[in-house]
């Protein structure tokens, strides 16, 4: 029974390739109509105001904040220009207390003022603030935002874990404006000259590096992606058109949903039950913040219909979100004979002791079925994007290297989530193009990306010029 369980959702979480292809269809489809006309899609196409990407010549002190993923970050680099480029970097990193995610949203940008005036104060030798310049600052914020300039955008909706009810509800109001406010309360003398979601500042980051960077993805707690859009095929924008011709595009892709998603009773479970409710559909199936619990779902169901863990049903499987997804990928990953990695998770997350080896081997055969849809449908989006650039193929005359800069701990520590997305990718490329079409890892790119867009957009360009 408890195999008749597991067969169903499989078979109900089945992508084959032409599944995969109809889902990139769908989505090209909700690009289009989210360029089209604010509100046009679910897929909101958020203009970012980014219409130039690194190029190699900013410098000075540059400091940027990254807020959203796992961890928030503190940066500061110091960049060379062409011929030193990234002379100096130095970050801290902080989890942040769990009460500051649903507090007000006082305290959480007072916390975060904090520590970036703590972090300022102990500026080291090998950084140097031109005299008479204020710090100017990257601002990562990882939420979907609409952006009114580079320097200022609107809270939409939180996502993720957060939900933010202070007195003062931020939803649409400026996020700028509230950092603004917390560093002066803490005495800190410090411009945001940029606003960028996490994809954005893969994006600068990544094409810092390497001219062939075309898009940016983000696989960790939540996922999304950006992409170079041509300015003439965004309907929407009305304001002038950049001297570049292209503007960078956050899909925010979480948010998307389609008939062709393999969507299961345990997922549409898992979203009535969560914080927003009907949203961020795509993210609910292939993100870092809910694998885990999908798997806890239908293991509990396993074991109420079919005793999979004995007479009683474990009580831990009934706990939203008690196991997580770095410990399914652990179970997923154990290469031991009796497979102890899974049966020590069991034990010590769930309280199931004495597992089977017959048990522990189901259990990960139900991650591989969680984490390879997952990749599957992230490897679609991609191709989505992909295909709606037409680098999808490639005429002989011009063999362009395409790079996706990808970063998020999902991509990062799962290996078995990211070589499926990887060879996921594979079989839809034509083989022609399957060579020039790369993935590349760029790890914590977001945070320089953010400060080399502060130095972009420095309030002192002008007068360096
Ligand atoms: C980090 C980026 O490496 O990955 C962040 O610097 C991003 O900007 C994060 O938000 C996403 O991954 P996770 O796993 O922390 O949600
Ligand atoms: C969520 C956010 C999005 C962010 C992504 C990855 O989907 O809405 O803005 O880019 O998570 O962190």
């Amino acid at each position: 029974r408890a195999m008749a369980i597991l067969r169903e959702f499989e078979e109900s979480c089945g992508a084959p390739v032409g599944k995969l292809k109809q889902v990139a269809e769908a989505m090209i489809v909700e690009m289009h109509a989210g360029l089209a006309s604010e509100g046009g899609s679910k897929l909101k196409m958020l203009i970012s105001y980014v219409d130039n990407l690194p190029t190699g010549d900013e410098k000075g002190l540059f400091y940027a904040l990254d807020l959203g993923g796992t961890n928030f970050r503190v940066l500061r680099v110091q960049l060379g220009g062409n011929d030193g480029r990234v002379v100096n970097q130095e970050f801290i990193e902080v989890s942040i207390p769990p009460h500051l995610m649903v507090g007000t949203s006082d305290a959480l940008f007072d916390y975060i003022a904090a520590e970036l005036a703590k972090f300022v104060a102990t500026e080291s030798q090998g950084f140097h603030l031109s005299p008479g310049r204020q710090r100017e600052l990257g601002f990562t914020f990882s939420f979907p935002v609409k952006q009114l300039s580079i320097t200022s955008g609107t809270l939409m909706k939180w996502t993720k874990g957060f939900s933010i009810n202070g007195a003062v509800i931020p939803v649409g109001q400026d996020v700028v404006a509230e950092l603004t406010k917390a560093m002066e309360r803490q005495g800190l003398d410090m411009r945001v000259a940029a606003l960028v979601n996490d994809t954005i500042g893969t994006l600068a980051g990544g094409r810092y590096f390497s001219n062939d960077v075309i898009a940016a993805v983000i696989l960790g707690t939540g996922t999304n992606a950006a992409y170079v859009e041509r300015a003439h095929a965004i309907p929407k924008w009305h304001g002038l058109l950049p001297k570049s011709g292209e503007m960078v595009i956050n899909m925010e892709w979480g948010n998307f949903r389609s008939s062709h998603l393999p969507v299961t009773e345990y997922d549409n479970a898992l979203d009535v039950e969560s914080l927003n409710p009907g949203e961020q559909i795509f993210e609910k199936i292939i993100s870092g913040m809910y694998l885990g619990d999908i798997v806890r779902r239908v293991l509990c169901r396993m074991a109420e219909e079919a005793a999979f863990f004995g007479d009683t049903v474990p009580p831990k499987l009934k706990v939203p979100f008690i196991l997580r997804t770095p410990d399914m990928s652990a179970m997923h990953h154990d290469t031991s004979s009796d497979l102890r990695v899974v049966g020590n998770k069991l034990k010590d997350i769930l309280g199931i002791s004495n597992t089977s080896l017959k048990t522990r081997k189901v259990v990960v055969e139900l991650c591989n079925i969680v984490a390879t849809r997952g990749a599957r449908l992230a490897a679609a989006g991609i191709f989505g994007i992909l295909k709606k650039l037409g680098r999808d193929t490639v005429r002989e005359e011009e063999k362009q290297r395409t790079v996706i800069a990808m970063d998020g701990g999902l991509y990062e520590h799962y290996t078995e989530f990211s070589k499926c997305l990887e060879s996921t990718l594979q079989e839809l490329l034509e083989k022609e193009v399957s060579e020039s079409i790369v993935i590349e890892h760029s790890n914590d790119g977001s945070g320089i990306g953010a400060s080399l867009l502060a130095a972009s957009h420095s309030q002192y360009l002008e007068v360096e010029e």
